[in-house]
C-alpha cells in the first residue's frame, strides 16, 4: 500500500547539475499530534507542520504534497521502505535516528515535559519515583522516561501508547500518574482538551541550563525537530533546506509560528 511513484525517485548522481525536483511527494506523519498535525472538525488536515509543508513544498519548490498517516513507532522503517518520500512529524533530530535517516536543518525547538492531573500530589521530579508514566511509543518522551527510570534505579513504570492521545486519555482516567511528551503538545492538552484536568509539573531543567527563554515548567531535555529523508536523498534534502531558509528569511515561518504559538 504505497502511493510512492517513480516520479518521486531522484537518483541523479551527475555532479554539478541541479537535481530534478519531484512533481509530487508523500509525507509520512503520525496524526493526531496537536498542534503539529491534526484534523479539524471539518476533517481538514492542519497544524504547524502542515503549514510549513505548504510553504516549503507548494510555496518555495512548486511541489504537490500529500500527508500519509503512519504510526510513529514504525515511521523510520516505513520511510526506508519507500512508503513515502519524507517524514514531517514533529520528529526530534537525534544521533540514534541519524544512523537510519538524514535530517533537514532544525525547524523547531522543543523540550520534554511532564504533565500530571490537576489534583495530583506530584510536585517535583523526585515525586515521580515509584509511579507509572505514560508515553507515546517510539518517541523521545519514551526515551526521557527510560532515563528517569534509570535515575530512579528502576522505580518507574512506563505505559506506552501508539498515539499521544492514548497517553493523555490514560492520564485523565488515572491509569498513569504523568505523561512525558513534547512541551507544546502537552501545552495544547493542558490549555484545551484537558483544560482544568491537568497541569504541568513545575521546576527548572534542561531548558534553563541552555539559556534563552526557558519556560517555567520542568524541562527534561532540549530537542530540535527536523524533516527526515532517506540517506540516498541528499540533493532533495538540500533543496528543502534552502526552501526552509527562504521561509525563515521572508517572514513566512514567523507568521506560521505566530499562528500556532503566540497569542
Ligand atoms: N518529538 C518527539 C519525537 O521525535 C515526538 C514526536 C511525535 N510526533 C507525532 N507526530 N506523533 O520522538
Amino acid at each position: 500500500t504505497t502511493s510512492t511513484t517513480e516520479a518521486e525517485t531522484t537518483d541523479s548522481t551527475e555532479s554539478g547539475e541541479a537535481s530534478e525536483l519531484p512533481e509530487t511527494i508523500t509525507i509520512g506523519s503520525d496524526i493526531p499530534y496537536r498542534p503539529f498535525e491534526y484534523e479539524t472538525i471539518e476533517g481538514d488536515l492542519t497544524g504547524f507542520d502542515v503549514d510549513i509543508a505548504e510553504a516549503v513544498f507548494d510555496g518555495q519548490l512548486g511541489i504537490d504534497y500529500e500527508f500519509k498517516p503512519t504510526s510513529f513507532d514504525s515511521i523510520i522503517p516505513s520511510l526506508n521502505n519507500n512508503n513515502f518520500r519524507i517524514i514531517m512529524s514533529a520528529m526530534t533530530i537525534n544521533d540514534q535516528r541519524a544512523q537510519e535517516v538524514d535530517f533537514s536543518d532544525p525547524y523547531f525547538t522543543a523540550y520534554q515535559t511532564v504533565i500530571v492531573r490537576q489534583d495530583s500530589d506530584i510536585q517535583s521530579r523526585e515525586d515521580l519515583r515509584g509511579t507509572t508514566v505514560g508515553v507515546q511509543k517510539g518517541t523521545t518522551g519514551a526515551d526521557a522516561a527510560l532515563e528517569l527510570q534509570e535515575e530512579f534505579d528502576g522505580e518507574l513504570e512506563l505505559n506506552q501508547y501508539d498515539q499521544v492521545t492514548g497517553a493523555f486519555q490514560a492520564l485523565v482516567n488515572g491509569q498513569v500518574v504523568a505523561v512525558i511528551n513534547d512541551n507544546t503538545v502537552n501545552a495544547e492538552f493542558v490549555n484545551n482538551q484537558g483544560e482544568g484536568e491537568v497541569r504541568f509539573l513545575q521546576g527548572e531543567g534542561a531548558a534553563a541550563e541552555s539559556g534563552e527563554n526557558a519556560p517555567d515548567y520542568l524541562t527534561l531535555t532540549v530537542e530540535n525537530y527536523g524533516i527526515a529523508f532517506r540517506q540516498d536523498d541528499d540533493e532533495f534534502r538540500q533543496r528543502v533546506n534552502e526552501a526552509l531558509a527562504a521561509i525563515k528569511e521572508n517572514g513566512t515561518y514567523d507568521e506560521i509560528y505566530a499562528e500556532y504559538f503566540e497569542g
